[in-house]
Formats: C-alpha cells, structure tokens, sequence
C-alpha cells in the first residue's frame, strides 16, 4: 500500500495537519488517530451515518480500539435535510453523555453532510475540540474535508451558519469509492473538474484523461486493477494538494480579497449551482451535479465577455459530459434561475461576485450586477436548452 501525505501550513498561526491518502488507509484509522491527537485523546465521538457505518464503521471501530480509544458513535439520519442545528444539539447532547472532554476528539466519518455536522459540533462543544475527518465520497475527500469550513442549513439557508474549525487530520481511503453510487461520483468529477478549471492545465488534463480511460457508470468494476487504483489516488492527491495550496494560503475567505488565488476562487460555477439548487427546492440535483452546470455557465459567460473562446468552451463542456449524465435541465424557467442569483448577493456587500475564466487556471472575479440582465438570460437559455 502506497501512501500519500498532503500537509497543509497556515501562515495566521492556526495549526496544520496532514491529509493522508491510501487505498485500504482505513485499516490504519486507528495508529493514525493516535498520531494526529494529542496524547491525552482517551475518548472519541465517530459521527457518521447508517449507509456509510454499515459498510465501515464496524471496521473503523474496531482499529480505534486496538489503538486504545474509547469509542461511542452516533449516528445521524442520511442526507442533506438532516445537517441541521437540531441534529447539531443531538450530537452536542451525545458528546456531554459520553463524558468526551477537552482533550477528547470527534472523528467524521461519511460524506460532506456528516464532515460539516460534525465539524460543527465538534467546534462548539466546549468551546472546540480536536476533530478527525474521514471522508467517504468523492467530494468530501477532493473538497469538504480540507479547508475548516463546518456548519449546519437553517431557515436563513444553505450553508448560512457555521464555523471555521479545522481538522487535526484527514484520512482518505480511496477503496471506499467502491461503494459510492454513480451519481455520487459524477457529482465529485464535477467539483474536481471545477479544481482543473482554476488550477490550469495540468490537473485539468489529468482529471480528463481519468475520465475518458475509466468510464463513470461502471468504475467500481476497475477497482481490483492497481493501475486504476494508482491513478485513482494519484488523482485525488493532486486535487487536495490544489485546495490545500488555495485554503492554507487565504484560511477564512477574506471578504476583501479578488486576486486569482483568494480562496472566493472556489465558488467557480457556485452562482448557477446555488441558484439551480434553489429554484428546484434543493431536492433534484447532487451539488456537485449543479457544479457541473455552473461550470458550463461560467464558460458560455466567459465567452460572451470575450474572456474565453470557444475552444475552451468546449473542452470544459467535454470534460463535465464525460463526468457522467446530468439530471435533464429543460423544465426549468431561466428568469426564475436568474432571480434566485439574488441570494448569493446578500454574501458580499451586496454584490454578486462571480469566477469566470480568462484561460484555463486563469480565474477572474467580476460583478455579475455589470453583466446585463439580457446577457444573463441568453446565456441561461442556452444552458437550459430553450
Ligand atoms: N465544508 C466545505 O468546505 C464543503 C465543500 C463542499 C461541499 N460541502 C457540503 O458537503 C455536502 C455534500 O457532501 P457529499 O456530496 O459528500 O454528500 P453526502 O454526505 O450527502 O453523501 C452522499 C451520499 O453518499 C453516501 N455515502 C457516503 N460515502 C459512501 C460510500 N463510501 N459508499 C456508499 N455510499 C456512501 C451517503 O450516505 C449519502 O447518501 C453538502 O452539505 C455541502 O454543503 C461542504
Ligand atoms: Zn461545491
């Protein structure tokens, strides 16, 4: 088993950690729990939930406490409806009855849903605690489990109240992708397409090329040849090493920064993403699915401001259709999408700040308030094919 190790460095004096990738890592959960927590950690709280800890968790369990930990999970409902404060007081209440002090840890272990409920919960209690991420989807391993963003929906929205707390670690088993259903995986192509657009040509060729030799729908069957395997965490490893690079380097997102390597950068294709996600009741796309369209917004907008031609256009439209089928668009109205970029505004100043392309790892932000309504509402319809 070959290991990667990531180490991400924050100039602002926040500690750093190591993200660690293997296929088969899981094995090793609980030597490595040992090595990223201090040497008092005698409790851990894992937080995961059913689908994901009756294909693991007996197995993560079981190495902690090999490792010496005392163990006690809770479990939270599966899905996006659930990552609420609500469920963030059952935990918090879990923890106080599992007597986890200061010194103790919380461990996620699950997809993005469990990372960012967890993290939160582990960043209030006791006013935070050590906390361990172990990501099992694509898109927690490539993008929510690096970087300390944790929170919790509510009524104000998606993502609205959270932390940022970060991890003492993160351990990535790539085996785990096997189980992962298929549009699971097309919606974490998506985001690390995303990762290729803004980072440049390299890894944007890499994810590409991965792409087209292993074919979405039918990946697990390649999972026992370890040429796939080693590509597969090659591939994951490059993407962390991109977010790390972005996320060590801007911690908390600074409002003031637009430069092309301010951590807002991320949001590539998160206008139209949020908005599809909005108009449709957050119920029809994976995020990382809607990614995937705004991904291609972007570009169709980055053209029409002359910032792209269309050879880019259409490399970043054939890297996302090789990701894998996304849920049919049609049906949808583009002035009730245009409408719903209004609740991005209330982010920043007011403004609606958008990443467009000036080339491939060339990001720009702009006002989308001096695009005009009309250019907005062509683009749309193209997209939504009307
Ligand atoms: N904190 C951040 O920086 C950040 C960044 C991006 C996204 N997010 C958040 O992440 C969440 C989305 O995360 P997600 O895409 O991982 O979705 P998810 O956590 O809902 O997981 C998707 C589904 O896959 C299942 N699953 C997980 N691992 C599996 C495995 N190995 N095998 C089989 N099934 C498995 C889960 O039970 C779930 O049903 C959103 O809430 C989003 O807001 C956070
Ligand atoms: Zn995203």
């Amino acid at each position: 088993m070959s290991t990667k190790k990531i180490t991400i460095e924050f100039p602002t004096g926040s500690a750093g950690y190591d993200i660690t990738i293997a296929y088969g890592a899981l094995s090793g959960i609980g030597k490595w729990a040992r090595r990223s927590l201090s040497k008092d950690a005698a409790r851990i709280a894992v937080v995961s939930n059913p689908t994901v800890f009756k294909l693991y968790g007996e197995q993560a369990v079981e190495h902690l406490r090999s490792a010496g930990f005392d163990v006690f999970v809770w479990l939270m409902k599966d899905g996006e409806v659930h990552k609420s404060f609500r469920n963030v007081e059952r935990a918090l209440d879990f923890f106080a009855a599992s007597d986890i002090t200061r010194t103790d840890a919380v461990l996620a272990l699950g997809g993005g849903v469990v990372g960012d409920l967890a993290g939160f919960a582990a960043a209030v209690y006791l006013r935070g605690i050590a906390f361990l991420q172990v990501p099992t989807t694509l898109l927690s391993m490539i993008d929510s489990s690096v970087g300390g963003k944790t929170g919790v929906n509510s009524a104000a929205g998606k993502n609205r109240i959270g932390s940022f707390h970060q991890p003492s670690g993160v351990l990535i088993d790539t085996g785990v992708l096997k189980t992962l259903p298929e549009r699971e995986l097309t919606a974490g192509f998506c985001e690390a397409i995303k990762h290729g657009s803004l980072s440049g040509k390299k890894l944007l060729e890499q994810i590409s090329a991965f792409l087209e030799d292993y074919r979405t729908p039918d990946l697990a069957s390649n999972f026992d040849d370890l040429e796939f395997r080693s590509r597969l965490d090659e591939m994951i490893s490059e993407q962390v090493s991109f977010k790390a690079s972005i996320v060590q380097a801007d911690e908390r997102e600074s409002t003031r920064r637009t430069d092309a390597r301010s951590r807002k950068i991320l949001n590539f294709g998160h206008t139209l993403a949020h908005a599809l996600e909005k108009v449709t009741d957050y119920k029809y796309f994976k995020h990382g699915e809607a990614v995937g369209y705004g991904i291609k917004y972007a570009c169709e907008l980055s053209k029409t401001l002359a910032l792209i031609d269309e050879n880019i256009v259409n490399l970043l439209n054939g890297v996302v259709h090789r990701a894998g089928t996304l849920p049919p668009v049609s049906k949808l109205d583009p002035e009730e999408v245009f409408e719903a970029f209004r609740f991005d505004k209330k982010l920043v100043a007011g403004s609606l700040q958008m990443i467009l392309l000036k080339g491939i790892g060339k990001p720009v932000i702009v006002n989308g308030d001096d695009i005009k309504r009309s250019t907005h509402i062509r683009a749309l319809k193209k997209l939504l094919n009307q």
